[in-house]
């Protein structure tokens, strides 16, 4: 059986396509098959992050019909599978919410775990593409601004009957502007890792490359396979 977890924040920018790269080469990396998709039909950058920047075949394309899912699966370096999106602005236009859904069909049994990274905000795009995870992993960073829109998409994401694995905190500081603790207590779900402000991150972001696959050692790829050891279980 296929695992479908969606990477989900509310606010924008607070680490969701790093944690689903990383997660994926991670998973990869403790022996489960993980694909990462790029649900970020929007702004996908996927494919950017990890060095495809132009992509013939993409999620897009699976949508709409016209590639294969095998096609439009790449592997990066580090063995880490991906479905790219198309990073055409004309790309999305095309798109319809309905085929959204249908992926579920096409995408199941490719992988043990489908790691989908999603776009920021409760748009009715990525309400869909939320849609098609039975659990989802919400990345905030402590900060009240990042941690109500995550409330937000949490509530969401309960209303659908979609299953919160826990919250993913990321880019935690000596001094940060919300305790740990009162990000708990706010979501009313467990922070299950902690991944610290990280030059090695950055490093690894410009390499086009996980941080887990550029940099094993650094405290970020550490938190990143602890959290693939809790969710292979
Ligand atoms: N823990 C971290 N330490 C340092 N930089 C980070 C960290 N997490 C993310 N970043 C950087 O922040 C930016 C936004 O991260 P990204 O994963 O693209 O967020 P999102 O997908 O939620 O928009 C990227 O440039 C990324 O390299
Ligand atoms: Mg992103």
């Amino acid at each position: 059986m296929t695992r479908f977890i969606g990477i989900v924040s509310g606010k924008g920018g607070v680490g969701k396509t790093t944690t689903a790269i990383n997660l994926g080469t991670a998973l990869t990396k403790v022996g489960n098959d993980a694909v990462v998709l790029d649900g970020n039909l929007t702004v996908p950058n996927v494919g950017l992050y990890l060095g495809v920047s132009n992509p013939r075949a993409t999620i897009h394309e699976i949508l709409e019909g016209k590639s294969l899912v095998e096609d439009a699966t790449y592997l990066h370096s580090s063995g880490l599978k991906f479905i790219p999106g198309n990073i055409m602005l004309n790309a999305l236009e095309k798109l319809d919410l309905n085929q959204i859904r249908k992926a579920h069909n096409k995408l199941k049994g490719i992988s043990e775990s489908v790691i989908i990274d999603t776009g920021a905000g409760l748009t009715k795009e990525s309400l869909a593409v939320m849609s098609m995870a039975e659990e989802i992993i919400v990345v905030t960073n402590p900060e009240l601004a990042a941690v109500t829109d995550a409330l937000k998409t949490i509530k969401k994401a309960e209303e659908k009957n979609i299953t919160v694995l826990g919250v993913v905190l990321n880019r935690v500081k000596e001094e940060n502007e919300m305790s740990l603790e009162n990000v708990e207590t706010m979501l009313g779900v467990p922070i299950i890792a902690t991944i610290p402000e990280s030059e090695a991150i950055k490093r690894a972001q410009a390499q086009r490359h996980p941080v887990v696959f550029s940099d094993p050692g650094s405290m970020a790829s550490l938190e990143f396979k602890k959290l693939a050891e809790r969710l292979k279980q």
